[in-house]
């Protein structure tokens, strides 16, 4: 068996058997083949596809990849969360402390920013001090002692899907049905959690641009976690415009934060009680949704959501300070207004464009080697259906560079579109798939 046999293969629209599927990821994450065979191959899938077949043979290649997570000592219904992406989305920065307070425990590996879409890793590195990377002994012991840690792939956890991912990254290669569910499960399965629940974006700043196809996501997601023997369940939820008002690594925290504290944006107030009602089912904590939905809101307004998360914060040696007082974080350099040149409603905010333009000014990275500027981003002051007067602030810009910023300014005046005629609110969960 040859790499280039098994790209050929591919390329010319073949499906690929278990063993050849098998080599590539190990022959890959050793490190014989190499980054521009693998990204020849990714290509091919990309445009080709894969089967059913094909796809759990990928992901299971990929979990199994390094070493898979053995929770039991935790718990027996350990369960994980995980998106498939967005422009503004910090809800696991929200919803895990919150479910941890509940008692439950939290064990979540997440990822750094893909494509237009920001990562969870990146924001939380943003917080002076926090390790995203420790050992696994480490990682249990934490949650053993305050019952959440939240860190990177940095363990020897499917490290195939690290690469591929870094690798998709940058060959354009992100928004694709069988990457994404391999990507996503093999993570899962890697990590132990004995159920998943999954928030599957879908809208301009998702990789999934129809329901349709985010229906087709979570049917193949759901299919791999029973073959799995772990209960998975897609929420399908809006990213038509940025979740909440904050873009950017610092500017998301804080936002976070904010929302801990109980000042939530309906959209993330939306995506958080539907995702932590199954979250708290699935654990066997409670059958009732909406009962589940009133302990999130409990937990977010007696405060101990956010002392849950100072205690993650300073557990994974971040500076508890800055979260105390969020004023203390770096500013960008130029912190610019747009404003409203007429009057109307907001009738889209293109969360894609918005995304790119993050990345533009640094947020998120082009390369994979390249380090990202925490500070930037943008907060936004309006959202979709919002009455818009003449001369009212849209958003702040924040850059550390002043023609990126100047440039920034021009692209949002037409990424940001207003309109006379009032604008319904849109719904922001689209469906369920279990
Ligand atoms: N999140 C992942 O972990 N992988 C993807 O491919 C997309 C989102």
């Amino acid at each position: 068996m040859n790499i280039l046999e098994i790209i050929a293969k591919k390329r010319d629209k073949k499906e690929l058997t278990k063993e050849e599927i098998d080599y590539f990821i190990k022959e890959y994450t050793s490190g014989t083949i190499t980054d521009y065979q693998a990204a020849s191959l990714v290509m091919a899938i990309y445009i080709n596809g894969m089967t059913e077949e094909e796809i759990t043979n990928l992901t299971l290649a990929m979990a199994y990849s390094g070493e898979i997570l053995d929770l039991s000592s935790i718990g027996e219904n350990i369960v994980d969360k995980h998106s498939t992406g967005g422009v503004g989305d910090k809800i696991t920065i929200i919803l895990m402390p919150i479910i941890a307070s509940l008692g439950i425990p939290v064990a979540k590996m997440s990822g750094r920013g893909l494509g237009f879409t920001g990562g969870t890793v990146d924001k939380l590195e943003s917080i002076p001090g926090y390790t995203t990377s420790i050992s696994i002994e480490e990682f249990m012991n934490n949650i053993k002692k305050i019952g959440i840690s939240l860190i990177g792939q940095t363990l020897n956890l499917a490290p195939a899907d690290k690469k591929i991912y870094a690798l998709r990254d940058t060959i354009s290669c992100t928004e694709n049905i069988p990457l994404i569910a391999s990507s996503i499960m093999s993570k899962k399965i890697a990590a132990g959690a004995h159920k998943i629940v999954l928030d599957v974006t879908c809208g301009s700043g998702a990789f999934m641009k129809n329901k349709e196809d985010a229906i087709l996501l979570s049917k193949t997601m759901c299919r791999i976690g029973k073959l799995a023997d772990k209960k998975t369940v897609c929420v399908i939820t809006s990213m038509d415009e940025p979740l909440g008002y904050a873009v950017g690594n610092i500017l998301e925290i804080k936002e976070a934060v904010e929302c801990l504290k109980g000042n939530m944006p309906d959209d993330v107030k939306e995506v958080v009680l539907n995702l932590g009602a199954y979250i708290i089912k699935l654990s066997g904590k409670g059958d009732n949704l909406e009962e589940n939905k009133k302990l999130i809101i409990d937990s977010i307004q007696s405060g101990k959501a956010y002392n849950k998360f100072l205690e993650l914060v300073k557990n994974q040696n971040g500076d508890i300070e800055y979260i105390k007082d969020l004023e203390k974080f770096e500013k960008a350099k130029y912190i610019k207004p747009l404003l409203a040149k007429e009057e109307g409603y907001i009738k889209s905010i293109n969360a894609e464009k918005v995304g790119k333009l993050s990345v533009y000014l640094g947020a998120g990275r082009l390369k994979k080697e390249e380090t990202i500027d925490s500070s930037v981003g943008f907060v936004f002051n309006k959202k979709v259906g919002d009455k818009v007067e003449i001369g009212d602030n849209l958003v702040y810009i924040h850059a550390n560079d002043e023609e990126k910023c100047e440039k920034a300014l021009k692209e949002l005046e037409e990424i940001i579109e207003i309109t006379k005629n009032e604008i319904q609110k849109k719904e922001h969960i689209l469906g369920i798939i279990e």
